[in-house]
């Protein structure tokens, strides 16, 4: 028997946030709008062969000009909070120097007009997109990137700040470093394996200075939005127990344990000495007035062989459902990731926050018309349960945000999978809401009318 709406509400307290999540790189487009400048992913696109339907982020959803367009759907869906991201190369083209007055202008608009239908902006200032201009200059290997990073967050937060209240500095940070220059396949592309650190490093330096500088500029509310998952290990063996243990050391430990302890993991902090100076982990350990994990699928983890560098390798978790781009669907990993984290960093864990949760599951076109993604809202529902579950244990979580409000732009995999509430045509731009936005809007309202 499917939960009904209602049941569903009424495990979530009163305050607790319901959300939807979009990034600039993915839905905006305009790339070339008042002399926006490129990112690391407008050039990484443009190299034929890196995308799987050969897309890239020139047009995307067409968000900066259907911008009003998509805040209007997102007040019928009702949700009161709305994660969106700032793109650095359309405020500031080159990373540095000349600030775009057309840049910054959006961005006001975009505020407003979301304050106006009664939805609390939650804005990141990096999702993935780096200016190009700051790449060409070794980009996170580089700590100049950082005090790069720190004028942006000023600028940005001087104009909005003031009607911003949550921020996130930077989106899944591993995400950015690990695969951009540890294992090569997002861009720069770089396949530094462990010397990859130093891009981890500089990333975690930003993300500390950056708050330093959104909290000057009047922000009462700033988190972060990591990458998280339990690692299993593939077997007992204990060279995939060892595998597993590192890469949980690399893809969690290395940006949490910063970030709430100011110290690395151990097997880390020998990688790190030479890039970290007297003073960094007490920069990057600023407070957080919330935990934002972003949430998708676990990892099963393996050895590889003695002779290849990257010691680890990831196989399949055997026998889960799948989403369209083959992710394992395991809501009480969630579950477990919330429990466990919370049980061994208690005394340094503000709340939490699902900053991203979320499926590429395409569903059905009926004949009338409607998009019927069921298993989508299967999925939201089971990991929605899995939050409740860790609450109900004691786990302080405070929102929830759906990845994603608009089919966007998936990377490399371009528009093949489907992650919105929101069916976007990519050659008309039409935008139609699935059964799952109506199911969210749902789940909203009889939350609100609860409390
Ligand atoms: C997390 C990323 O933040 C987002 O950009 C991406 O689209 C989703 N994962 C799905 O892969």
């Amino acid at each position: 028997m499917p939960v009904s709406a209602d049941d569903l509400a009424a495990r979530f307290p009163e305050g607790f946030r319901f959300g939807t999540v979009t990034s600039a790189p993915q839905v905006e487009g305009a790339v070339d709008l008042d002399g926006r400048g490129p990112s690391i992913w407008d050039t990484w696109a443009a190299e034929p062969g890196r995308i799987m339907d050969g897309s890239t982020p020139a047009q995307a959803c067409d968000h900066v000009r259907r911008y009003a367009e998509d805040v209007a759907l997102l007040r019928e869906l009702g949700a009161p909070s709305y994660r969106f991201s700032v793109s650095w190369s359309r405020v500031r083209p080159t990373g540095r120097g000349a600030v775009s007055a057309a840049g910054l202008d959006f961005y006001d608009r975009l505020v407003d007009e979301l304050l106006a239908a009664g939805i609390a902006p939650l804005t990141t200032l990096l999702h993935a997109d780096l200016p190009q201009g700051l790449e060409d200059d070794g980009g996170w290997l580089n700590r100049d990137t950082v005090e790069r990073f720190a004028e942006y967050a000023a600028l940005v937060g001087a104009r909005l700040g003031d009607r911003v209240a949550g921020w996130v500095p930077i989106s899944e940070p591993a995400v950015m470093t690990l695969r951009g220059y540890g294992w090569g396949d997002h861009p720069p592309g770089r396949r530094l394996m462990f010397d990859s650190v130093g891009a981890v490093h500089h990333a975690l330096l930003a993300h500390g200075r950056a708050a330093i500088a959104l909290r000057a500029a009047g922000a009462t509310s700033v988190g972060c939005a990591n990458n998280h998952a339990p690692m299993w290990p593939a077997s007992d063996d204990p060279a995939d127990v060892g595998a597993t243990k590192l890469f949980d050391a690399l893809w969690n430990g290395a940006f949490l344990e910063p970030m709430l302890l100011g110290r690395y993991p151990r097997d880390l902090e020998a990688l790190v000495e030479d890039v970290a100076e007297p003073g960094d982990l007490a920069t990057i350990r600023q407070p957080l007035d919330f935990y934002g994990i972003n949430y998708y699928s676990p990892l099963r983890v393996a050895a590889t062989g003695p002779d290849d560098e990257s010691l680890f390798r990831f196989v399949e978790v055997l026998g889960r459902p799948r989403t369209d781009n083959g992710w394992a669907i395991v809501p009480e990993a969630l579950q477990e990731w919330l429990i466990m984290t919370r049980a061994r960093y208690r005394a340094a864990l503000p709340p939490f926050v699902i900053t991203e949760a979320g499926a590429a599951l395409a569903g059905t076109e009926l004949a009338d018309g409607t998009i019927d993604d069921s298993e989508r809202i299967a999925y939201l529902t089971t990991h929605l349960e899995a939050v409740a579950n860790a609450m109900a244990v004691g786990v302080d979580v405070r929102g929830f945000h759906v990845w994603s409000l608009l089919d966007c732009w998936e990377w490399n995999d371009g528009f093949l999978p489907r992650y919105g509430l929101v069916h976007v045509d990519h050659t008309s731009q039409d935008r139609r809401p699935k059964r799952s936005f109506g199911w969210y809007a749902d789940l909203v309202a009889a939350h609100r009318e609860r409390h």
